[in-house]
């Protein structure tokens, strides 16, 4: 039997849809919801999220304002620009695209970061926020992944969930959601023993590692709800080399898991979404 389509672009739409709605709501009461994102340095692949972020943002009617900078540009300048932009009531979201250069240190531009504009969800304040079921912004990604979740109709509460990658940006939070909605959660990582007998006892099943097609259909329980995060290019001397793959070898998986999300138009699409949703969030508390 094949899996079930998890369609992220189908429900990113829908969602995207209804922020549409919202935001010409707020914008009606006078706030135009604004994200800022700043790019620092050349990263390809950084430049590419960064358009699509911004492209977003004009498509829901938000407002985006983007920043540029060389790679070799001295920290303090960016410090200085989010303590601007910290400072302006027009700016509801401010979004530092990561990785940053080597000069910066990363944890020191997320914290100088409003946590009340932290839209990535990175912030410390936030991250201990989440970990504790306060308010808090979720990052996108796990968030993404949560909505999923929900729309596939796939029960979470009680649930085996395994997590593979333990990242700031993926892994960790997407436990602790996991943890609040009532899963049992491992998760595992490069020093995993015996990987395989963890991931055949999943559920849900998580997959944030960055390594292509890694996980096959011998590893996964038959039935579990499987959720590719990874992004990444088919190796030389494959079939369809070059073309974009998951984490998660589909061909195999697709046959032995219960749903599944495709590499592209899976988790993808849901991470900008819910960006968008944390931002229109942002803008909704500062008009409270
Ligand atoms: N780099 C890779 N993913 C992300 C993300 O979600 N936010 C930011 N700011 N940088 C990233």
């Amino acid at each position: 039997m094949s899996a079930r389509i998890l369609d992220g672009n189908a429900l990113s739409a829908d969602v995207r849809a209804q922020l549409a709605e919202s935001v010409q709501q707020i914008k009606a009461r006078g706030v135009t919801p604004c994200l800022v994102v700043i790019l620092v340095g050349d990263n390809p692949a950084s430049a590419v999220y960064v358009r699509n972020k911004v492209a977003g943002c004009e498509k829901a009617g938000m407002r985006s304002l983007r920043f540029d900078y060389p790679a070799d540009t001295d920290p303090k300048l960016v410090l200085d620009k989010i303590a601007e932009l910290n400072a302006d009531d027009t700016v509801h979201g401010i979004l530092v695209q990561l990785p940053l250069p080597p000069q910066f240190e990363e944890k020191e531009v997320l914290e100088a970061i409003s946590v009340d504009k932290d839209v990535d969800g990175f912030h410390a304040e936030n991250v201990g926020r989440l970990s504790q079921g306060q308010r808090a912004f979720f990052p996108c990604t796990p968030h993404g992944v949560m909505k999923l979740l929900a729309a596939g109709d796939i029960d979470v509460s009680g649930a085996d969930a395994v997590v593979i990658g333990r990242s700031n940006i993926v892994g960790k939070p997407m436990a602790m959601l996991l943890t609040q909605a009532g899963a049992t959660v491992t998760v595992c990582h490069s020093k995993t023993r015996d990987l395989t007998a963890h991931t055949r006892r999943a559920d849900i099943l998580i997959v944030a590692i960055g390594r292509p097609m890694f996980i096959t259909g011998d590893m996964v329980k038959p039935g579990a709800a499987v959720i590719d995060v990874g992004m990444n290019r088919i190796p030389a001397g494959l079939p369809n080399e070059g073309k974009l793959c998951g984490d998660v070898d589909f061909a195999s998986v697709k046959d032995v898991a219960g749903a599944i999300t495709p590499v592209p138009g899976g988790v993808g699409p849901m991470t900008i979404t819910m960006l968008l949703a944390n931002t229109l969030e942002s803008a909704q508390r500062a008009a409270e």
